[in-house]
């Protein structure tokens, strides 16, 4: 039944125990351009799920229409619709888990208006007020996923929908066959079942998805989620809308009131605002904005001990569903690109570093992570020009996705860091069979570093580097110049117990060490 304590099986494994460790006072820390870590092999810190690196697609802008999708008679080269070149470049990085189809649209879609040979038009009331032809709908996005090799995250509408909408979606998507629902799906030409695990129960419930006070959207939340049942042997794992930020009075409003009914995952949502327009950041603005990964790191930390607090509060999954900078972005961008159109640049790049950074060194805390958004809407992966332009252009985010690749599915391993200072080069290891991989950040802009890591517990044999840098902050993988900031082999070497690597200004390195 679902009125059990929890409705889930993961296991949060914290290690709160090795995190009260202290960290020697002596040799480890700032020496001129030297920076001393100790990663400490035998220390395990969870295992880095590859739904850390998650990704989110809205109906907003020219994320799905015109990014991801271009429909079949589009001069653009396509995939029955998807858009060739964004296809290819999303299977090879790799998209564990893909969110959609909000973000706030979401909280006013009704899927059935997106299926089948009819599709209704509605306005668009969160972005912009445009007719959504829903010709991008449930099968699509399925299609999308199976393309790319994502797992599908459904995010529900409990603002303007209702119970019965969304358990009647559930049942569309994974009853295997008999019923009314499942036979449409069939007659819609899948006959097979979706099979979708990830369910949001709406989002950000306290604001553009109702403006509701918290013990309000938990009574919802109690409501819904006794309909939301598992069909076909797909267990749906619920994830109720969780704070803003690190909004404590909303977490505990909204879990006193679900006990002793407990949500599978409760999302979090944290953005790095920056005040500059994103290819003309000032140094100043860049700094602020790399500061913010502290407390997301922070939030990350104390959501997690309240949510701990709560009996069987340690079986849900804190799902950071929506992460990243959001900069200023200029009018002139979205005339021309769309809505929340923006530009990665080396500070984007290196701002992705320090969020999967701290992703691996809270890897026991967190359950998912999605980066907004996966084309050309905030921080993005991708980016088109245009619902028109042929050319997709991966951004410096994409390439630093592609670095913490390797960390994927490892234990990601404790590491002592005695610099306090948030614009410190920033660092997290994880460890697989007869390897260490270590990435290391450095956000400063004017400050090179050599960071010797001492590898306790291990004996390294030889190590290899892979760099994203480029000196000018505001320099970005453009249309006209694509592969100006690609990742690079870069020298990485072994001294007795040491990694030595060399960072210069801004830049993102993974080392993999191989051991003996
Ligand atoms: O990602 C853009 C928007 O930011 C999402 O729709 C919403 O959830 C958040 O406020």
């Amino acid at each position: 039944m679902k009125q059990l304590m929890t409705r889930r099986s993961f296991l949060v494994t914290t290690s709160a125990a090795a995190a009260m460790v202290a960290m020697p006072r002596r040799l480890w820390g700032a020496s001129g351009s030297k920076r001393q870590f100790l990663i400490r092999a035998e220390q395990e810190e969870g295992v880095v799920s590859p739904l850390l690196h998650g990704q989110f697609a809205e109906h907003l802008g020219s994320c799905v229409y015109g990014g991801l999708w271009v429909g079949e008679n589009s001069p653009i080269p396509n995939i029955h619709g998807y858009r060739k070149s964004a296809i290819e470049y999303l299977k090879a990085l790799g998209v564990p888990v893909l969110r959609w189809p909000g973000g706030c649209y979401a909280d006013d879609y009704h899927w059935r208006e997106g299926i089948g040979k009819q599709r209704a038009k509605r306005v668009n009331i969160s972005w912009g007020n445009y007719i959504e032809d829903n010709s991008f709908g449930t099968h699509e996005f399925i299609g999308l996923c199976r393309l790319i090799g994502a797992e599908p995250y459904l995010a529900g509408n409990v603002g303007s929908g209702s119970p019965s909408e969304l358990r009647d979606w559930v049942e569309y998507c994974n009853y295997p066959g008999g019923s009314k629902l499942s036979d449409e799906r069939a007659a819609n030409g899948s006959p097979d079942p979706f099979r979708v695990k990830y369910w949001g129960v709406g989002n950000e419930s306290w604001g553009c998805g109702g403006s509701m006070r918290p013990d309000y959207y938990g009574g919802l939340y109690r409501q819904f989620a006794g309909y939301l049942h598992e069909m076909g042997g797909t267990e749906p794992f619920l994830i109720a809308s969780g704070p803003s930020g690190d909004d404590i009075r909303w977490t505990r409003g909204l879990l006193d009131t679900t006990s002793p009914i407990m949500p599978d995952g409760l999302s979090m949502h944290y953005y790095s605002g920056g005040a500059d327009e994103p290819t003309k950041f000032a140094a100043s603005a860049m700094e602020e904005q790399f500061k913010s990964f502290r407390h997301v790191e922070d939030a990350v930390i104390h959501q997690r001990s309240v949510i701990d607090g709560y009996r069987e509060g340690s079986r849900i999954g804190l799902v950071l569903d929506e992460w990243g900078v959001w900069d200023k972005i200029p009018e002139a961008d979205e005339k021309r690109y769309g809505m929340l159109w923006q530009q990665s640049t080396m500070r984007s790049g290196v701002a992705a570093g320090l969020g999967l950074n701290l992703f691996n060194r809270q890897a026991a805390k967190l359950y998912m992570c999605n980066i907004a958004q996966i084309t050309n809407v905030l921080q993005s992966l991708l980016i088109t020009d245009g619902a028109e332009g042929e050319r997709c252009v991966r951004t410096t985010t994409y390439y630093a996705f592609q670095l913490f690749k390797e960390h994927r599915g490892n234990t990601a391993v404790h590491v002592d860091n005695e610099n306090e200072d948030p614009l410190g080069v920033s660092v997290s290891a994880t460890k697989a069979a007869g390897k260490i991989v270590v990435s290391l950040v450095n956000p400063k802009d004017s400050e090179e570093v050599t960071a010797e890591c001492v590898l306790r517990g291990v004996t390294p044999r030889n190590a290899t580097a892979r760099i994203l840098h480029h000196a000018d902050r505001n320099a970005a993988n453009s249309f006209d110049d694509p592969d100006a900031i690609t990742p690079q082999a870069h020298p990485a070497r072994i001294e007795g117990q040491k990694l030595v690597v060399d960072l210069p200004p801004l830049s993102v390195v993974t080392a993999v060490v191989e051991l003996n």
